[in-house]
């Protein structure tokens, strides 16, 4: 029998010599996978408790290796535990304490399991609360742009298409289609709860066991919803993996484009919002400069973002069923990608509380670009009883008399108007006042104020 002398690996009989010391060096994930070691235990506990009820282990070898799992968690948490290269990664290192503090018996907790389906339980269940707390941090910055846009319901700024001047909208109408691109990343993460909600305990290596395991019970102690259909599928899936970092890819995209809105807002060229001393930062030659550092960052996090859902999709193209050791870069990169988008939320939901807005300026550069010529042609359609087109040629025709006189919109004359349309009466002129051109757009989802205060309210009463 296989005497584990804690100082060998597990595999000491089969394989004599020992790996080289720059395979060990790279082939232990341990200083990775230590992040898992609450899931790791939680796991094991389950498993035993399992093995118990099920009378393929004792009672009292249940407790024993419940004990030994509780002090080596202790140990873990009060970083007093020496993990071990040698013993490659989490899974092992805390195989092998066991062995220390409780003895031979710590033999029988990896009866009717591999690392292949514990190393997935681990991560299925981290990635789980990583989720909740990515879902916690969007909300404070969901709350975050609330109270920005409550502030901004009456703060008129240009809307751009091309990042040409649009149509006339309220500040609090842009920052409230933020709060929508974060619902949808929430709603995104939470639609990939479910396959976290998969139990893969019990797939072993990839056969399944021929012990009477009871997997509905793990399922339910480790807060899983089912056990997994498929034992191969179970070990070689990391779809969830890959969910999950495209989720994170979707939503650091969201922050990157919002980011670059900003920096352009805060260029000297527009001018539209302002940005505290507290998120620039300065240059070493130009003592002038206030620079949006801060939102750089996070316009660049989304490649790095990106870049691990591109590794993790690449590493999983073309490899068989079903483990390889390939998998095992899969905790890298989603701790990788976690943190990314955890510091960036944090980061951002900074900028929302340190961002302000140049309201004159935004009223100035509204005031350009005959912005309410849209307004005019759908007054005419309502007025004059003219088609759309009619009445967008018309419009294009009063632009082209302002441009020629140098004049905005609603500097035009009645009587000049009337040059290309004399059936206008003074009535028309209050489609130039950019109040009224915001208060227009009534349609559900548009711009008016009351839409806006009607939303607020809502996202309030959804939080
Ligand atoms: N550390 C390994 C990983 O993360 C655990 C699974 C190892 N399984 C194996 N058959 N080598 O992928």
């Amino acid at each position: 029998m296989a005497k584990n002398k804690n100082n060998q690996s597990i595999w000491n009989i089969r394989i004599k010599d020992k790996p080289s010391a720059f395979f060990q060096k790279v082939g232990s994930s341990v200083d990775i996978d230590k992040k898992l070691y609450k899931e790791d235990i939680a796991g094991s506990i389950a498993h035993v408790e399992m093995l118990f009820k099920q009378k393929i282990i004792s009672f009292k070898v249940k407790n024993k290796i419940i004990y030994g799992l509780i002090k080596i968690e202790k140990e873990i948490y009060n970083q007093k535990f020496k993990f071990n290269k040698k013993y490659e990664d989490i899974h092992m290192n805390i195989e092998k304490r066991l062995f220390q503090i409780i003895g031979e018996e710590a033999g029988f907790v990896h009866t009717a399991r591999s690392r292949n389906d514990q190393v997935i339980t681990d991560l299925k269940i981290w990635i789980r609360f990583a989720t909740k707390r990515i879902n916690t941090s969007l909300n404070k910055v969901i709350q975050s742009t609330l109270n920005l846009a409550s502030k901004n319901v009456y703060t008129i700024m240009p809307g751009f298409t091309h990042l040409k001047n649009a149509q006339a909208i309220s500040f609090a109408h842009y920052l409230l289609a933020y709060i929508e691109m974060f619902k949808r990343d929430k709603r995104r993460f939470n639609y990939s709860l479910e396959s976290l909600y998969e139990n893969p305990l019990g797939a072993v290596a990839l056969t399944g066991t021929s012990f009477n395991i009871d997997r509905n019970y793990t399922t339910k102690k480790l807060g899983f919803k089912k056990p997994t259909n498929n034992s191969i599928d179970t070990v070689s899936d990391r779809d969830f993996v890959l969910d999950f970092l495209y989720n994170i890819s979707v939503c650091s995209m969201h922050i990157s484009r919002i980011a670059e809105e900003l920096i352009i807002w805060n260029s000297e060229g527009f001018s539209l919002i302002n940005l505290s001393d507290k998120i620039v930062t300065g240059s070493s030659i130009m003592p002038q400069k206030k620079n949006p550092d801060l939102l750089e960052y996070l316009r660049g996090k989304s490649g790095s973002a990106y870049g691990n859902l591109f590794s993790m999709l690449t590493i999983l193209k073309g490899l068989p069923l079903s483990y390889f050791k390939d998998l095992q870069d899969d905790k890298e990169i989603v701790f990788k990608s976690n943190d990314i988008l955890m510091n960036s939320l944090k980061i951002f939901d900074e900028v929302l509380k340190n961002i302000s807005p140049n309201k004159k300026r935004m009223i100035e550069l509204t005031n350009s670009g005959y912005i309410t010529a849209t307004d005019l042609a759908d007054y005419l359609v309502k007025n004059q009883s003219m088609s759309f087109r009619k009445a967008y040629q018309k419009t294009a025709a009063i632009v082209n008399l302002a441009e020629k006189k140098t004049k905005k919109l609603n500097e035009l004359t009645l009587e000049e108007l009337k040059t290309v349309e004399p059936k206008l009466t003074s009535e028309v002129l209050k489609v130039f006042e950019l109040y009224n051109s915001i208060n227009s757009k009534k349609s559900y989802g548009g711009t008016s104020f009351g839409n806006i205060k009607k939303m607020i309210n809502k996202y309030k009463k959804q939080k």
